[in-house]
């Protein structure tokens, strides 16, 4: 298969770049915005693409020919979409459309996209594949066009709903684990919210889900994530477990206290059966999760545990 990923430089997309290149069979195009890659793996091709271009998607698209293109190029911050709508538009949801348009002209192309809890309201979880989505904020309301124009397409697509996505990896903005690290280790005392639950998703795990929904021809909409949902305090808690911090410096708050520019839902609870049956897979409950990736940084190589994990190969 032919496998173009986009956003290749972010969490998800170095988890992606790593286990699809794993399998020989498939050809790999890494794009992002960076002029650029870091992937010194040879056999990664990788081109400079900003998605929000549609004339550089037509081209690439027409010439990498791809069977399969995996979008993870997004502008995640939940409150920066709030605050600048146009920018969250443009790169959320126009950004898709342009993908749509060359794939229309292939034979096989299948799109994968991204999506999050926060096409919900989180007030009637736990949600499966069929509840009524009602985003809070703008980000949820991109990421639910964005959904809605691939569904809507002639084009073949997989969306994979995801949520509190957690890893390491190379040169990665922020993820809540890492900033609760951060926190940790400065040794000053922080509050988390009490009041936002949901399903922590090892990257590593969703990369490997979203590989076999691939590989099993899968269509059509799929909630993603790890198997428990516990709110951000509880979860912040067990990070200081897991890395043996100090967890009397996490304070419990609100989402009001805080005042952050978006509203989230207060219980994004998923039900995965559906993607638990089409793949016969489970991912990581928090704590081996967390652990793994407790592995990974302290060997020092972020996904050296990825690349000989024997269930990757
Ligand atoms: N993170 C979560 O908790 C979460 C939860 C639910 C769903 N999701 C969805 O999962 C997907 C992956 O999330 P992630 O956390 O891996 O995101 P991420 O780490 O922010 O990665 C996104 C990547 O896209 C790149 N990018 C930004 N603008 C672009 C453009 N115009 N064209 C091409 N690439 C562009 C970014 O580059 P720069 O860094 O240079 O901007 C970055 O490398 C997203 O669709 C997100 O909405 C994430």
């Amino acid at each position: 298969m032919n496998i173009m990923i986009t956003g290749a430089h972010g969490l998800l997309g170095q988890k992606l770049a790593l286990i699809t290149g794993r399998e020989t069979s498939h050809r790999l195009l890494l794009t992002d915005l960076a002029p650029r890659t870091f992937f010194i793996n040879p056999r990664f091709d990788y081109q400079q693409l900003d998605i929000t271009q549609l004339s550089d998607v037509k081209s690439l698209v027409m010439s990498f020919r791809p069977d399969v293109i995996i979008n993870t190029a997004a502008w995640t911050d939940v409150d920066g979409c709030e605050e600048d709508r146009q920018n969250a538009w443009r790169l959320n949801v126009d950004g898709v459309k342009n993908l749509i348009i060359p794939a229309r002209r292939l034979e096989h192309c299948c799109i994968v996209q991204l999506s999050s809890d926060y096409v919900f309201d989180g007030h009637s979880a736990p949600y499966d594949e069929k509840a009524r989505p009602n985003p809070l904020s703008y980000y949820g309301k991109s990421k639910l066009a964005a959904e809605n124009a691939l569904l809507s397409s002639p084009v073949d697509g997989i969306i994979v709903r995801t949520q509190v996505l957690y890893g390491t990896g190379y040169e990665l903005r922020p993820n809540f684990v890492t900033w609760v690290l951060s926190q940790l280790e400065k040794g000053m005392p922080f509050r988390v919210v009490t009041d936002q639950k949901g399903n922590p998703t090892l990257a590593d795990d969703l990369a490997y889900g979203i590989l076999k929904l691939i590989e099993r021809g899968c269509r059509g909409v799929y909630n993603v994530s790890g198997p428990e949902s516990l709110d951000r305090f509880s979860f912040a808690r067990n990070i200081a477990a897991v890395f043996a911090l100090d967890p009397s410096l996490i304070f419990p708050t609100t989402s009001g206290e805080i005042g952050q520019s978006a509203n989230r839902p207060p219980d994004s609870t998923f039900i995965t059966l559906k993607f638990e049956a089409a793949c016969n897979e489970r991912l990581s409950d928090t704590m081996s999760g967390l652990e793994r990736m407790h592995r990974q940084i302290r060997d020092g190589a972020m996904h050296t545990d990825l690349l000989s994990d024997s269930r990757f190969i």
